[in-house]
């Protein structure tokens, strides 16, 4: 143990305020919460914070379509995060918001020391504009037809049918995916950080250690190919800081986000006397400082970050770690299969614990995709951490109580325990290294070794014969010592489960106090410490995941049918729509797009030729629950006459849906 604890800050990615977690995020809060709970198991000054990240034409629009402002949309999203990260035993020193004043602090202080050394440069630039909400377009923001293969509704920058990647103004019938409207293109000046200033500080700064070698090749690529000045505005109307001497323009969203990583820490520093944000952040600095990312952000956070702290006076990273995509099953997580798995929707069905031990047994150091293969997932965490390890401490603690419920006195296999003791220099320069899965390969060798070693002695043999009652405490008194520094060694990954141990073992796991056995000491009572995976759950799981394919946009949708001339409210109060049955649907004879149905309004019935034979088979129908115009001028028809219609929504052919009332819908009842 060195005598001065490392002071350690580490970050992960900070979520957008503009949607849930999901198990794709899990992945790098887990990693990176196992990495900070070992550090400081370990006794190091070791500092974890993140935020939402708040600011953004999407959240902007996402609050104007929900119509609540911003700052209310921020604040719903940033209490339902922190629950879900709470829930899955993530354990923040701080959480907090990129909308905050140290940001705004901070993000201003940057700012003005880049310009006022000379690295901002400003200039006209030609942008899509959409005239109808006053508002630049990003390439995301338009839609359109692919030029190559013809694809509807793809977005500005590339077709997700064909993968064509492309420039907004290639698109055939490019529309602003936010209103509808024709993009037309504007000028506008925007604000540039130099970057390719600091080409040669970022070439020797990615080949310093900092990077994963995979990482360190991909940027020094891009180095080579030469660096572009980095377009640090967005025009009014933005959520987000206004740029101190620029009015109008705000600091685009990837400027002041990783400046929230220090914002964060400096909130936490108000409250705690024992960090000083200088001794972190200053250029000379000694602390480390380690961001866990993913590796689609790696650009913002392994050239825009570090150059932009250099060229304000503050220190750079220790380290960027980035880690690869979740996949479940082996393919992208999609809704429609069920695998876009919401972290809440997780929570509801499964414990926690089991997903931490898994993602860790699968991560390494390196940049490869996690696939979470859900069969996978049930058996190895019921193979390893019930049948394994929980399995030690369950078949001795038996025994053990009856003995009276305290420890031999002396250890009757020293070099076997020490050898478990030993092994955690390894497994500690695995996690050191991120190297988690081969942690646990190495802890759950660990486990085979006490299981054998407790099936070798079988002390519930011995139990039965008389005299022998020394014996079988101290085997057990054993494999209770060897459960500890298990669990001691799993407590970063399940640190639920390692609490109920320390309460059964009657101590505190610690890294360094493990090498003090537990001899003449008093345990617990017993109880379980994990239940087995049950694949109904899973499943129920996927199941309640599952999202009907997302519908057509409704702008793209509007824009081939505009809504219709305006009513009074009078004219709708005229539609009488009611909730009918429908008691018969047959074929019409020498119609291709009727079928005749006969609806039951709960008293009386109707006759109605509906066009949606393309849709429905009349043997669907019958039976079900839908809604009409009932007071509709009866109408005479090639096939005879109609008395009403029915309601049905979708583009046509076989994509067209009856309405279908539910929840206690009587025949009859009206539509209000
Ligand atoms: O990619 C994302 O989800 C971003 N919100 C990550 C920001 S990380 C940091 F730079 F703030
Ligand atoms: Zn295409």
């Amino acid at each position: 143990m060195s005598l001065q604890p490392r002071k350690i800050l580490v970050t992960s990615a900070l979520p957008y305020a503009n949607g849930p977690i999901h198990l794709g995020h899990m992945l790098e809060y887990i990693q990176t919460d196992i990495w900070v709970r070992f550090q400081k198991m370990r006794g190091e000054q070791c500092t974890y914070v993140c935020a939402d990240d708040a600011h953004g034409t999407a959240i902007m629009l996402k609050a104007e379509q929900m119509g609540i402002t911003p700052e209310q949309l921020i604040e719903e999203v940033n209490a339902e995060h922190q629950r879900d990260f709470a829930d899955f035993l993530i354990q923040f020193d701080n959480y907090y918001s990129t909308h905050s004043e140290e940001n705004r602090v901070l993000s201003e202080y940057i700012y003005k020391a880049c310009r006022d050394r000379g690295y901002i440069a400003t200039r006209e630039i030609t942008q899509a504009f959409d005239p109808e909400k006053k508002l630049f377009l990003a390439d995301r923001f338009i839609k359109g037809t692919c030029p190559r293969c013809k694809a509807e509704d793809q977005y500005g920058d590339n077709c997700e049918a064909c993968g064509a990647t492309y420039s907004p103004t290639e698109l055939i019938n490019p529309r602003s995916a936010i209103s509808g409207a024709t993009p037309v293109e504007a000028q506008s000046t925007h604000y540039f950080f130099k970057l390719p200033e600091f080409t040669e500080f970022l070439k020797e700064w990615t080949r310093s250690g900092t990077l994963q070698p995979q990482i360190a090749n991909k940027l020094a690529e891009w180095l080579d190919a030469g660096l572009q000045e980095w377009d640090i505005s967005r025009d009014a109307p933005y959520f987000g800081f206004e740029i101190p001497d620029a009015p109008g323009k705000y600091f685009y969203v990837w400027l002041d986000a990783p400046i929230g990583y220090m914002a964060s820490f400096k909130n936490l520093c108000s409250r705690r006397a024992d960090l000083n944000f200088d001794d972190y952040w200053n250029a000379n600095s000694e602390a480390e400082l380690y961001h866990f990312i993913g590796k689609d952000i790696v650009n913002f956070h392994a050239l825009f970050w570090p150059a932009l702290l250099k060229c304000s006076g503050f220190r750079t990273p220790t380290g960027v770690f980035a880690h690869g995509f979740v996949t479940v099953n082996g393919k992208k997580m999609s809704k429609s299969r069920g695998t876009f798995i919401k972290a809440r929707t997780y929570l509801e069905h499964l414990d926690p614990e089991y997903l931490r031990y898994y993602f860790a047994a699968k991560l390494s150091a390196d940049v490869d995709d996690l696939d979470l293969n859900l069969e996978d997932f049930a058996n190895r965490v019921n193979a390893d951490l019930v049948g394994k390890l929980v399995n030690i401490a369950s078949r001795c603690a038996g025994f053990v109580k009856k003995a009276g419920g305290r420890l031999s006195k002396t250890c009757a296999e020293p070099e076997l325990v020490q050898r478990f003791i030993d092994a955690g220099d390894t497994i500690a320069r695995y996690y050191e290294q991120r190297e988690f899965g081969k942690a646990i390969r190495d802890i759950m060798a660990l486990a085979d070794t006490a299981n054998q070693y407790i099936a070798d002695k079988a002390p519930w043999k011995l139990a039965k014969e008389e005299g022998r009652e020394q014996e079988v405490l101290d085997i057990c008194s054993v494999g209770l010592n060897l459960f500890r520094q298990l669990i001691t060694y799993l407590a970063p990954v399940v640190p639920a489960m390692a609490q109920k141990a320390e309460l059964y073992l009657n101590v505190r796991l610690g890294w360094h106090e493990r090498t003090q056995l537990l001899l003449d000491h008093e345990v617990n009572e017993f109880s379980p410490l994990l239940t087995r995976v049950d694949m109904k759950q899973v499943e129920a799981m996927v199941e309640a995941s599952k999202e009907a394919p997302a519908a057509p946009q409704v702008s793209s949708e509007l824009s081939k049918d505009p809504v219709a001339d305006e009513i009074e409210f009078d004219d709708f109060a005229k539609v009488d729509l009611r909730v009918v049955r429908i008691a018969n649907a047959e074929h019409v004879e020498g119609a291709d797009k009727l079928l005749r149905l006969t609806l039951d309004l709960g008293g009386e019935t109707r006759n109605v030729f509906a066009g949606i034979k393309s849709a429905y088979q009349p043997e669907q129908l019958i039976g079900k629950l839908t809604v009409m115009v009932a007071n509709l001028k009866p109408r005479k028809m090639k096939f005879g006459v109609s008395e009403g219609m029915v309601l049905a929504a979708g583009p046509g052919g076989k994509d067209l849906w009856i309405l279908e009332p539910h929840e206690g819908a009587q025949p009859g009842m009206r539509i209000r």
